[in-house]
């Protein structure tokens, strides 16, 4: 067990006193932890928390052996960084979104990916080189949330958040997606996935997966 990254009692309150989760679950590096439960449950509210992007009402989370709030919140969420359900494009072609993470500050030490390297990335998600001078805003759901991941890969995270990241998906685009990530997670040590899926044929796809059932409880009263 090397604490890689783990996190413990994350407690939600859907309505104050009312509907709630408390959450503990923990993945090493190179494997694949997947949270499961019906619509509604509160999958991606956990994978929002785990992000800091949500305030839980209680619990910890523990990266490297470090508490979550002993990391600037902007650090945190670089190294455990969210791909959300509805992937998010800006206006402008494919590459300026992919060039936009390397405009902020936060990543400020990485240099720009060049454009020979992009098309060999986006041709591993089963894209065309000519996607990248397309208008972000005119691709297809499934396309979005390739260019999406390609993206957030591109920003090296340590621990990468995946909400529904096939759910746009044809069988043969989501097999290229899960080698992708599966190639991903090998390529460097200390580099691990949580992800929310409803399709169980996509989980076994991925080595060392772990299991976490989200059932949401209700207050008395
Ligand atoms: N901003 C919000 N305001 C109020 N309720 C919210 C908000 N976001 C989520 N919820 C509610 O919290 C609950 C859990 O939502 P969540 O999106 O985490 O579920 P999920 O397990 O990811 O579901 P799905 O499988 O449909 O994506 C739902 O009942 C949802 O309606
Ligand atoms: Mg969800």
């Amino acid at each position: 067990m090397t604490n890689f990254f783990s996190f413990d009692n994350l407690t939600y309150y859907f309505e104050p006193g009312g509907r709630s989760i408390q959450v503990s679950g923990a993945v090493e590096p190179g494997n694949v932890l997947a949270l499961q439960g019906p619509s509604g449950s509160g999958k991606s509210t956990i994978l929002r928390i785990l992000a800091r992007l949500l305030e839980p009402a209680g619990g910890e989370v523990v990266f490297r052996g470090q508490g979550w709030l002993s990391f600037p919140p902007l650090t945190w969420r670089r190294r455990i960084h969210y791909l959300p359900q509805k992937p998010v494009m800006f206006a402008g072609t494919v590459l300026d979104n992919l060039w936009l993470p390397f405009g902020l500050a936060a990543l400020s030490d990485m240099p720009k990916p060049g454009r020979d390297y992009l098309e060999g990335l986006v041709a591993a998600a089963g894209l065309p080189p000519s996607i990248l001078t397309q208008d972000a805003l005119t691709l297809s759901g499934g396309e979005m949330a390739r260019v999406a991941l390609v993206r957030a890969l591109l920003v090296e995270p340590d621990v990468l958040l995946l909400d529904e990241p096939t759910a746009f998906l044809d069988e043969g685009t989501e097999r290229l997606v899960q080698t992708l990530l599966c190639n991903w997670l090998q390529e460097k040590k200390e580099r691990a996935a949580i992800l929310v899926s409803h399709k169980d044929e996509d989980l076994q796809a991925f080595p060392g997966l772990r299991v976490v059932n989200i059932t949401p409880s209700e207050r008395e009263g």
